[in-house]
């Protein structure tokens, strides 16, 4: 028998998101439980390798409006103008209460917090900590939560299946990694924020664990992933490893360079305008790639490809080390590359995912009792192209508010039957026994996950074209297939690796699905999906949201929804 755990909110995920709504639920109700399920202990949640800081209006010369304008402009008019104008009025107050629970903000002489330039935002904005924001707002939310009691971390535990009886959302069967041993963690509202699954691509800033795990969950239980086409390219990762290096570095001054030392973004007409080094990332990783192919890249042997320059030089040694020093120490350890003395080689990366599963301004998903919040969501606040460090804030403003719904619906509702729900939480840990060091056919886990990155990076890249989006849809249905004929080695119970490496796949399978569905059917160019064939953007036919759900046979089908406008009409994004 399984064992049976009891909260009020079950949370699948301990980062920037997930401790958030936690914190949010036991404020709202301080009798309410929370069961924190992490598939790590919540410290090496990916929220902490952010790095260059997160944005809200703090300055005199900024405005509630030119946030919400900017963002919707970012969005490329694909964002829904009520969460956006939500999102915007409550991201200072959201960054203030991260600074009384003890985030150390960098600040200026007098005092004030110290604000740095970001893309595509027309004033300085992003609130920061040297460049290592992540690591110090995932301590200050972490130190915060475990002030209560009622909230119960389960760390190293993985869902594997969302607990639903009668439509409704019930709990989730958690794998305990450390003994092998499933438990039914029930509750009567569960919030995902497993964060997003840039693991699909071979070429990430992203750790290992961001496998689109909540994504997959909520998918294969019939929720409809949202706007999956738009993948986020970073403009700046080191060549090779894909390591973040941050946005902060051209908010700090950097150049782009090209081969023959052109600072092309301020040469050539790639759309940015005078923003130059500081335009929306879509723009200027597509400068880079369009550099590269005009023969102004620089050649690296081997898969690793070509790449551009990302010049410091001119800041100076002292300014270099105290606004950006992790920018110096990533670059000197990865790419033996000392900033203050040499330019620093870059190239476009896989960084966030725009889309994720479909969920109203309150997180709720279309289940009963399921709510979503964070990368793993799309709430639509970032459209077809997120600007960079609007997402720390997303996970704030949006973390809480699902925190705060999710305890209420809790609250109005009646406990499903635990005897159902426990017998699915059985019948998963049945499925885990079969699993582990099962003989199939002669595939490996690695093999499938390499020719699933493939397929991905072929067809779903910076720039794609119908034909390469085509075949990326019919080969990820291929890898699909391949997965049941994996056999796995370790039948053991303690730290079966293996056998989470595998569930994960099936995750990250599953959502390279939805993501190559969707983009073969938008058939215009709009934000981070940039189609040669369709060059332009189609509002008369395309300004929609795009929905994906699986259907009965297992299979990925399309739809739309409307985009909510406002007082933002729709026009030609240029800077
Ligand atoms: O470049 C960066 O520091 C990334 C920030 C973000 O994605 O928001």
């Amino acid at each position: 028998m399984v064992d049976v755990v009891r909260h009020d909110v079950v949370i699948v995920g301990g980062g920037g998101a997930g401790l958030r709504a936690a914190i949010a639920v036991v404020q709202a109700d301080p009798t309410a439980s929370v069961a924190l399920v992490s598939k790590v202990y919540p410290m090496r949640s990916h929220t902490v390798s952010a790095e260059g800081g997160a944005a809200a209006v703090a300055r005199e010369d900024d405005s509630i409006e030119m946030h919400g304008y900017d963002t919707v402009k970012g969005s490329d008019f694909l964002g829904d103008q009520d969460v956006i104008q939500y999102f915007v009025e409550q991201a200072p107050k959201e960054l203030a209460q991260l600074e009384r629970w003890g985030c150390p903000f960098s600040r200026n002489e007098d005092g004030t917090v110290s604000t740095r330039a970001f893309g595509g935002m027309t004033t300085k904005r992003t609130w920061y900590a040297t460049d290592k924001i992540g690591f110090h707002m995932l301590h200050a939310l972490f130190q915060t939560s475990m002030q209560y009691d009622n909230i119960v971390r389960l760390d190293e535990h993985y869902v594997t299946k969302l607990l639903i009886e009668n439509g409704q959302c019930g709990g989730v069967a958690a794998l305990d990694i450390r003994t092998g041993e499933m438990k039914a963690v029930l509750g009567r509202s569960v919030i995902l924020c497993t964060g997003g699954g840039g693991k699909v691509w071979p070429f990430t800033t992203n750790g290992n664990i961001k496998t689109g795990d909540g994504m997959a969950l909520a998918y294969r239980e019939g929720v409809a992933l949202k706007d999956m086409e738009f993948v986020q390219y970073h403009p700046t990762g080191l060549p090779g490893t894909g390591i973040l290096i941050t946005e902060a570095a051209r908010g700090e001054g950097g150049y782009l360079i090209n081969s023959e030392g052109e600072r092309f973004l301020t040469t050539r007409d790639y759309g940015v305008g005078k923003k130059a080094e500081l335009g929306p990332r879509d723009m200027i990783s597509r400068a880079i790639m369009l550099e590269v192919r005009a023969g102004r890249g620089i050649k690296l042997p081997g898969k690793v490809g070509e790449y551009a320059q990302l010049d410091l030089r001119h800041l100076g040694e002292a300014h270099i080390d105290a606004k950006i020093p992790f920018v110096r120490e990533l670059s000197k350890i990865y790419a033996n590359t000392d900033p203050v003395h040499d330019p620093i080689p870059i190239r476009p990366v896989l960084h966030y995912m725009m889309g994720g599963v479909d969920v109203d301004i309150d997180g709720k998903t279309s289940i009963g009792g399921l709510y979503a919040a964070g990368e793993t969501a799309c709430v639509s606040l970032n459209g077809a192209n997120r600007l960079g460090s609007n997402s720390l804030t997303e996970c704030l403003v949006f973390g809480a508010r699902a925190g705060e719904h999710c305890i209420e619906h809790a609250k109005g509702t009646a406990e499903l039957s635990e005897a159902a729900l426990t017998a699915q939480a059985e019948a998963e840990s049945g499925r885990m026994d079969a699993l582990r060091g099962q003989k199939r056919g002669s595939e490996t886990v690695s093999g499938v996950r390499g020719a699933m990155n493939d397929v991905m990076e072929e067809g779903t890249g910076v720039y794609r074209d119908q034909e390469r989006m085509s075949k990326a849809v019919v080969d990820i249905a291929a890898v699909k297939a391949r997965y049941d004929d994996i056999s796995l080695s370790d039948g053991s119970r303690v730290f079966n690796t293996e056998i989470l490496a595998m569930m994960e796949l099936r995750n990250l399978i599953d959502v390279a699905e939805t993501v190559a569905t969707a983009a073969v059917n938008r058939k215009e160019s709009r934000g981070a999906h940039a189609c040669e064939d369709f060059p332009t953007r189609d509002d008369q036919n395309y300004l929609h949201h795009s929905l994906v759900t699986r259907s009965e046979s297992g299979g990925p089908v399309f739809g739309t929804k409307p985009v909510t406008l406002g007082k933002w009409e729709p026009e030609e994004r240029k800077y």
